[in-house]
């Protein structure tokens, strides 16, 4: 397995995880990397690490340009252990000392009891042979001790987990793969990973936006080299909560009469020329849900009632949504129930902590016939009017 050059003197020396099929929760139907990054000169640096399992998968991605032994300094831009495990692997074979951020330091002694970490500052610059490090910390881009690397003299930002994607190939740059494949998977990731973190994103951009970035070499997926820009500004707005005008109906249903009202009320959005996307939860991934969620404006939730309460499938997305936290959203709730209900005020409680504004609900006893399914389509029109309001604009 070889090392891919990026720019002169840096390389990838990363691992692909074809398999990989959940992600801490996340499915990942196209596996992922873990992308750690050589520098070679006068001190060969070796920039994060892989997974543990991946470990051999790196070193000899390293011994195609140099011999591993020969690494003298480690960053570990962050912790978590997909980019960290190997850390002490690494560290044993090089002797190599590690830099990390103040969190980070903290962090890996939380995680390792083998490992020497010295602390670099934010804003930090270091010189290594006739190259400039410049470290930047960028707080819950994912954990509280993530930190970016920018080498100064090539350009290259190494964000880690930022404008990553999980994304198995044996390309490693955005002008190498399908551009529908990559807008996708950075979207998923954004939507799964990063969402709750969007005015963390804000600063972090404030620091970096008079950097020279020529490259993003991210620690999941794709390096982007041709338009470093284009992911950029797709952040400034996924971070800025922007949506188009689109509905994401997800829910679930006992008897089908929850399903009909869905799909009722999927009909009357769309009468008012909104894109309208329906999921039932219980055979939907709810990692593609949200990534549909991220651009739209209306997010409208159906929960039968159950036991005095909503839907198990629809509680757990309701879970997953609400601590994702999105912005700039409005909300609708509905819902049939047989006799006392109780779903859909459950639901409101969690919704309503998760952010968003709350339009009114929708709730029909049993089945929606008759006039009810005039009801269900008059309350989707009300959401695409409300939709095209757009009363929601930051
Ligand atoms: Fe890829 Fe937050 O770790």
């Amino acid at each position: 397995m070889k090392a891919v050059e990026i720019a002169e003197d840096v390389f990838w020396v990363g691992a692909i995880d074809w398999n990989v099929r959940n992600f801490h929760g996340y499915k990942t139907p196209r596996g992922t990397t873990y992308n750690a990054y050589l520098i070679t000169g006068e001190t060969n640096i070796l920039v994060d690490t892989v997974k543990k399992p991946f470990f051999d998968q790196m070193v000899e991605r390293i011994r195609s340009v140099i011999d591993p032994k020969d690494i003298g300094l480690i960053i570990s831009n962050h912790v978590e252990m997909d980019h960290s495990s190997s850390l002490s692997l690494a560290q044993k074979m090089t002797g190599a000392k590690i830099l990390a951020s103040k969190r980070g330091v903290e962090g890996l002694s939380l995680h390792y009891d083998d490992l020497d970490v010295q602390e670099v500052q934010d804003g930090q610059e270091i010189r290594v042979g006739n190259l400039t490090l410049r470290f930047i910390e960028t707080p819950m881009l994912h954990w509280p001790d993530s930190m970016f690397t920018f080498l100064v003299e090539r350009g290259i930002l190494f964000t880690m987990d930022g404008f990553g994607q999980h994304l198995a190939s044996l390309k490693r740059f955005d002008d190498e793969v399908d551009p529908s494949v990559l807008d996708y998977e950075s979207a998923k990731y954004y939507a799964n990973i990063l969402m709750p973190f969007g005015s963390q994103f804000l600063k972090t951009f404030e620091k970096v936006k008079g950097l020279p970035i020529r490259i993003l070499a991210t620690s999941h997926g794709i390096i982007w080299r041709r338009d470093p820009s284009k992911i950029i500004s797709r952040y400034l707005s996924w971070a800025n909560g922007e949506t188009k005008e689109k509905a994401v109906i997800a829910y679930d249903t006992m008897w089908g009469s929850t399903q009909r009202m869905a799909e009722l009320i999927a009909e009357g959005i769309a009468s008012e020329g909104i894109e309208t996307r329906l999921f039932r939860i219980s055979d939907s991934d709810r990692s593609e849900i949200m990534t549909e969620v991220l651009d739209a404006r209306a997010v409208v939730i159906g929960s039968p009632t159950l036991n005095n309460g909503p839907f198990p499938t629809v509680a757990d997305f309701m879970v997953y949504l609400k601590g994702l936290r999105p912005r700039g959203k409005i909300c609708g709730l509905f819902g049939s129930y047989g006799w006392g209900g109780g779903a859909v005020k459950a639901l409101r409680e969690q919704a309503e902590k998760a952010g968003m504004i709350m339009l009114d609900d929708l709730e029909i006893q049993y089945v929606p016939k008759g006039e009810k399914t005039e009801k269900c389509v008059n309350y989707g029109k009300m959401i695409g009017k409300r939709i095209k309001a757009n009363e929601m604009k930051l």
